[in-house]
């Protein structure tokens, strides 16, 4: 369609302990927002890839964890994906458990000697909501 602001869009399943939900995500969005756009709230803090509160596990499918401002490759090796500053790239299924994976992905980088929960050097603060690209 030519006047569609979201010419690609990506169906997303996310299991959380006891419920599901499927929506579809533009591909120049960040899935944190895509969700709420769907009603599904998560817990944010930083909404820049850094305080890992939006933590959830990429099962199948491709992303961009490009955008986060800490990315590491062992969060994409052990599967850990930031919902605040993930695009999809095809059809995805996540799955996030608000009270443990933010921990899960937290150990985990404790672990490789990381930053966790932590700001990046040279953050610069200020929030974004929406499209990578405008209209
Ligand atoms: S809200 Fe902080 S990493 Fe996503």
């Amino acid at each position: 369609m030519a006047n569609d602001p979201h010419p690609e869009r990506f169906r997303v399943t996310l299991h959380r302990p006891g419920e599901s939900f499927e929506f579809d995500a533009p591909a120049d969005e960040f899935l944190l927002y895509a969700m709420q756009d769907a009603g599904i709230e998560s817990p944010q803090i930083c909404e820049q890839g850094w305080c890992l509160a939006c933590a959830a596990k990429l099962v199948s499918g491709e992303v961009d964890r490009s955008a986060a401002l800490t990315n590491y490759p062992e969060d994409a090796e052990a599967g850990f994906v930031l919902l605040c500053s993930t695009l999809p790239r095809s059809a995805l299924t996540v799955t996030q458990d608000i009270h443990e994976t933010r921990r899960e992905m937290t150990q985990h980088r404790i672990g490789h000697n990381q930053l966790a929960r932590a700001y990046p050097p040279g953050v610069r603060f200020g929030f974004r909501r929406g499209r990578v690209k405008p209209d």
